[in-house]
């Protein structure tokens, strides 16, 4: 009797994943330079479509997107979707590391599913310092109709695409580098992609509220190097989600989003109708720069005050800030990691891998950031199709560092850094950061449990002091000066995922990896073939194609 219930449960599925097709979203993108000037002087940006910041990705769960990039930029080009997990797709993923640059005057389609994600996120040029340059958009991923949210149907919803802003062009950003120096300070903050002078001048508001309504903000940095302070005078912010998970809903005056971070946030228009400021401000930084702009209600005609509220001082408010994220364990919604990670505390780690970060000179005296003493650069063949067509032996060597490095390394090795994984292993990585800039890492493909975060080294019995309860899930990962942070999480997306830092020189200089993960079974239930569609270059350029890989 049960037996027979239970498999017609179980057809009922199988037909269901046979017959509905997810539906598909599809946008056309026509990447040009253009002039952008949120300072007064002119600077050359990437514009997708005439817009800076580019157009927004709007979707549901699961739901699968199309996107024709048209290369009309005189360098090649390749966009990564921050935060998609791209499950056993990493082909479509955007970095150097797994794709072929799109080339002036092509055009290349993505295609990928947003597999049981929601949230808020953003897509942005993953090539050389295009990224300071725009081509950046939001990306919001809706629950599915019957899938509860724990919060009421916003009147409205707004992004905040806030980030650091240099006034030179992305190719004199290059050459500085290039040329063995360092960025240095931005010159401003953006706030989708302006900046408000005077706040009592004729200013646009970002958006107009009815009184007594609430309204759903979506806020990411999408800035190049620093951590930002965000703040709206006189509303505090409720926390919904962040980075793909529905968090425990406390009010916040004004919240730390490092850079790569995504939060969204409600707001109860129940103050004087008139006009207020949004504030984004550097932290951590020799001297703040501010970007301000304005929300208004509707019909109010009197300009915001001019007694701003102040950002708050000091990284230790930073790591107490974090310590109140919590994920909402009664939520429901899409959980990235069906198979028991939802108990991620009571797994055993079967493999730690401790990431130091170092900054040193190279032997001809350019700057270069590394991973436990590997600076990694890419090579011209992506490492995921070398590894495909069975050369990775000629394109990189997996495994140059070691899990375990001890002390500061001085020394850099500059070269492909790749680490080799084992499928569905339950790793742990501690990131420390033995400099004085706080840093921010992004891993692709996953997410991942911060569960802990503290001043000085980490040593094992640091593992007392996890969260292993009510850590967020999520895949971004700030690490404050001389100190650790550490997540946990199981291997089971098969592909080549870039670990990489958000800051962009630190990006640019090395500081970033990829870690393969390979299906045991070669099975195409863990990792797709080859799509048909995607370009080749390199080394594997002329070769015959291989026989599919996986079945
Ligand atoms: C794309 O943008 C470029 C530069 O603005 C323009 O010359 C071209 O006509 C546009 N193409 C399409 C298909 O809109
Ligand atoms: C965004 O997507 C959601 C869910 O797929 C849909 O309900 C909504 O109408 C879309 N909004 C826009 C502006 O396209
Ligand atoms: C380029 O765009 C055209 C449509 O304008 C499309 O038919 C073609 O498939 C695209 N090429 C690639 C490689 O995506
Ligand atoms: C968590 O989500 C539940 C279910 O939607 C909701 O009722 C509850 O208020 C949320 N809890 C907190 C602390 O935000
Ligand atoms: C975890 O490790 C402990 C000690 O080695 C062992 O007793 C326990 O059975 C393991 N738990 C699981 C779920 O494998
Ligand atoms: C990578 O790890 C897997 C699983 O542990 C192993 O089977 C494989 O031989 C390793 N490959 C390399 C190149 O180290």
């Amino acid at each position: 009797m049960a037996r027979a219930a239970i498999s017609v449960v179980m057809l009922c599925l199988f037909a269901a994943t046979v017959i509905a097709e997810d539906p598909y979203v599809y946008y056309t993108w026509n990447v040009s330079y253009g002039t952008i000037s949120p300072f007064g002087a002119p600077k050359q940006a990437i514009l997708i479509n005439d817009q800076f910041p580019g157009p927004e990705i709007n979707c549901s769960s699961n739901n699968n997107i199309v996107v024709n990039v048209f290369n009309n930029l005189d360098e090649p080009l390749l966009f990564t979707w921050h935060g998609i997990q791209h499950r056993k797709n990493s082909w479509q993923e955007g970095t150097p590391g797994t794709m072929c640059p799109i080339l002036p005057g092509t055009n290349f389609t993505y295609k990928f599913q947003v597999k049981d994600q929601i949230g808020t996120y953003f897509y942005y040029p993953s090539l050389g310092l295009h990224r300071t340059a725009g081509g950046i958009g939001g990306l919001r991923i809706f629950s599915r109709l019957l899938i509860p949210v724990p919060y009421p149907d916003p009147e409205a919803e707004h992004w905040f695409l806030i980030g650091d802003y240099y006034a030179k062009s992305h190719t004199a950003l290059k050459q500085i580098l290039d040329n063995g120096g360092s960025l240095g300070m931005p010159n401003g903050v953006l706030i989708n992609g302006e900046n408000v002078k005077h706040l009592h001048g004729d200013n646009k508001p970002q958006f107009t509220m009815k009184p007594g309504k609430t309204y759903k903000l979506r806020i990411c940095n999408v800035g190049s190097k620093d951590s930002l302070n965000f703040r709206i005078q006189g509303h505090p912010m409720t926390l919904v989600e962040t980075e793909g998970s529905h968090t425990v809903q406390n009010a916040y005056e004004s919240l730390d989003v490092h850079v790569g971070q995504c939060f969204t946030v409600l707001i109860t228009a129940n103050q004087e109708p008139r006009e207020y400021a949004v504030i984004a401000s550097t932290r951590f930084t020799p001297y703040i720069l501010e970007g301000k702009a304005i929300i208004s209600y509707e019909g109010a005609k009197k300009h915001a005050s001019l007694f701003l509220p102040l950002a708050p001082i000091t990284w230790f408010w930073s790591l107490n800030q974090f310590r109140t994220f919590r994920w909402n364990l009664t939520a429901s919604a899409a959980r990235p990691n069906p198979q028991g990670s939802y108990h991620y505390g009571q797994i055993n780690i079967t493999r730690t891998i401790k990431i130091v970060n170092s900054v040193a000179r190279d032997d001809s005296g350019k700057l270069r950031y590394a991973i436990n003493g590997v600076s990694h650069v890419d090579p011209e063949t992506p490492l995921k199709l070398a590894q495909y067509y069975g050369v990775a032996d000629k394109v990189f060597q997996y495994n140059l560092i070691s899990d375990s490095p001890d002390e500061y390394i001085n020394k850099i090795t500059v070269a492909p850094n790749v680490l080799n994984a084992t499928f569905r292993d339950f790793v742990e990585i501690v990131f420390e950061n033995p400099t004085v800039s706080v840093q921010s890492y992004n891993l692709d493909g996953y997410s991942f449990f911060l569960v802990g975060m503290e001043e000085g080294r980490w040593s094992p019995d640091k593992r007392e002091s996890y969260n292993l309860l009510d850590a967020v899930s999520r895949h971004t990962v700030q690490v404050f000066p001389n100190s650790w942070s550490a997540i946990l999480l199981t291997f089971d997306n098969a592909g080549m995922w870039n670990l990489r830092s958000e800051n962009a020189e630190n990006r640019y200089l090395g500081q970033q990896m990829y870690v393969s993960v390979l299906s045991p079974e070669k099975s195409l239930r863990d990792e797709y073939n080859l799509p048909l569609t995607q370009q080749v270059c390199g080394i594997v350029k002329d070769m015959p194609v291989p026989a599919p890989v996986y079945h």
